[in-house]
């Protein structure tokens, strides 16, 4: 290894080593059980502590700061492992010997030459599109091109009822109304969609997976390139999976320090417990809707500013304030105003998020070679400082993934618009590793509300209607 990327690695081990020395005193967690359901547990709005499922995939602890990938830890999978890796790892739930890998590196690669899906898009009016929106696009054109599905769907099927009408009662811990409004819930293990007609086919699963990653990846950069007024460029066979991603932005061949850092990135952003998107993804999918559809609804609740879409803010914050003496009063201006500083908290992680402990060391030492970028990372670190010092401890509230990984993709050359698709096009071996486990036990995900509406008004002619 040669000595940059050796730095790079020493940064990672350097990180693990401050988030284990600065969390040791938090508790460690209960060894999570296999659930018997149903179970109980205390949902918030917004279904916070609400437990979906069981998952094997990934594993989230906001008190320590952890976040762990089928059982490795994302500091060791960081400073030494790849996103071919990462990805084989999540969606196959084992770490790949070399043959399984090269294999599904040349799959990778392979799904990387979309020229029919690529000149498909560019009918399409994408220079008016974001590439989030591209993006949505895209896995439609893959889809229809590369499978047969709607043929299939055309197919007559009978889906599994729903086993209870919830919204027909108040909310109360036992449902007295009926015996017909009385929840069913399905406790024994059940061979997935037995009665549906379409079982989910787990290789088929693992191809389109593999089919999607590469893809999205080829669509964000091909848009970007067409919103350049630039041709599409095709991925080069001697290539990683980052490098050629960079490339087919930028048209450059990455330096080996900017592809690991893309790698990283990657790797960082792969899969995060049941956040917004994956839960989109995994409710789509619980219709049997395909999973080009379900990773459709992932892009488009990743594009929100609440979620993967606060990478985008945090640019356009720290370019408004364009440099470190600007962001005292701007943060204090902005908590009075109950105003929310992009890139900080979040819904799990109540200690530094660990993916952020990597990211800043790394945009660091990227920001080296680009003059141009270094007043915005001092405007970053002014900012970290600024705004945790008036959270103070008590809140918790500290950088997340988004803080950073900006400043590294502007390093990196890319433009503002493609922060978020980056984000998508590696969760989504994530959403992908989901789907494929939820699939095994589907079960249609089907929360209630609270009505606390009106009840017995008579319906009033519209001529008759006055207006309060
Ligand atoms: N700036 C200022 N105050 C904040 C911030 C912030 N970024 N985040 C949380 N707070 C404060 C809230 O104002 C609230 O204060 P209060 O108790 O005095 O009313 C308290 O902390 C709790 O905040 P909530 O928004 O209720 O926390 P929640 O868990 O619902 O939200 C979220 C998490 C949405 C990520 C929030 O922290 C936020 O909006 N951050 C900014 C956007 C962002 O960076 N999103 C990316 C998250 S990472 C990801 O999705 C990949």
């Amino acid at each position: 290894m040669n000595t940059d990327l050796k730095t790079i690695q020493d940064i990672i081990l350097k990180a693990a080593a401050a988030a284990k020395e600065e969390t040791a005193s938090e508790p460690e967690p209960e060894r999570p059980k296999k659930a018997k359901w149903p179970i109980s547990c205390t949902v918030g709005p917004g279904l916070e502590g609400a437990i979906a499922c069981e998952s094997k995939v990934g594993y989230v602890n906001g008190a320590k700061g952890w976040l762990v990938y089928r059982g490795y830890d994302i500091f060791q999978l960081a400073a030494h492992s790849t996103y071919e890796e990462v990805a084989y790892l999540l969606i196959y739930g084992k770490m790949p010997r070399a043959d399984e890998l090269n294999i599904f590196k040349e799959k990778l690669f392979n799904y990387t030459r979309m020229n029919s899906v690529v000149r498909h898009l560019m009918t399409f009016p994408v220079e008016r599109m974001s590439i989030m929106g591209a993006l949505r696009l895209g896995v439609n054109l893959m889809r229809t091109e590369y499978s047969d599905l709607d043929m299939k769907t055309a197919l007559p099927t009978s889906f599994d009822a729903i086993s209870a009408d919830e919204d027909t009662i108040d909310m109360e811990t036992q449902p007295h109304v009926s015996k017909h409004a009385t929840y069913e819930f399905k406790t024994k293990s059940r061979k997935s969609n037995q009665k549906s007609g379409r079982e989910f086919d787990r290789t088929g699963g693992l191809e389109t997976s593999a089919h999607l990653i590469a893809g999205l990846s080829c669509v964000a950069a091909a848009v970007s390139r067409i919103h350049k007024d630039m041709l599409p460029l095709e991925p080069k066979p001697a290539l990683s999976h980052a490098a050629n991603l960079i490339y087919m932005i930028t048209g450059r061949i990455p330096t080996p320090i900017e592809e690991r850092v893309m790698d990283i990135s990657l790797i960082l952003h792969a899969d995060h417990g049941m956040n917004a998107s994956t839960f989109a993804t995994m409710v789509v999918a619980s219709t049997l809707a395909d999973m080009y559809f379900s990773i459709g609804a992932g892009i488009s609740a990743l594009s929100g500013p609440l979620h993967g879409g606060a990478n985008e803010e945090v640019i356009r914050t720290l370019r408004k304030l364009a440099s470190p003496q600007t962001v005292a009063p701007w943060v204090d201006k902005q908590l009075s105003q109950k105003g929310k500083i992009s890139g900080f908290g979040h819904r799990v992680y109540k200690a530094y998020d660990p993916r952020a402990r990597i990211l800043g060391p790394l945009a660091a030492l990227i920001i080296r070679q680009k003059p141009e970028l270094q007043e915005l990372y001092a405007t970053a670190q002014e900012l970290e400082k600024v705004a945790m010092s008036r959270f103070g401890s008590e809140k918790k509230i500290f950088p997340n993934v988004d803080f950073y990984s900006g400043l590294v993709y502007a390093s990196l050359g890319f433009d503002d618009e493609l922060f978020t698709p980056m984000f998508a096009a590696s969760r989504v071996a994530g959403w992908s590793a989901r789907v494929i486990e939820y699939m095994e036990h589907n079960r249609i995900f089907r929360p209630r509300g609270l009505y606390i509406g009106e009840f017995n008004k008579t319906y009033v002619p519209i001529e008759k209607r006055r207006h309060s």
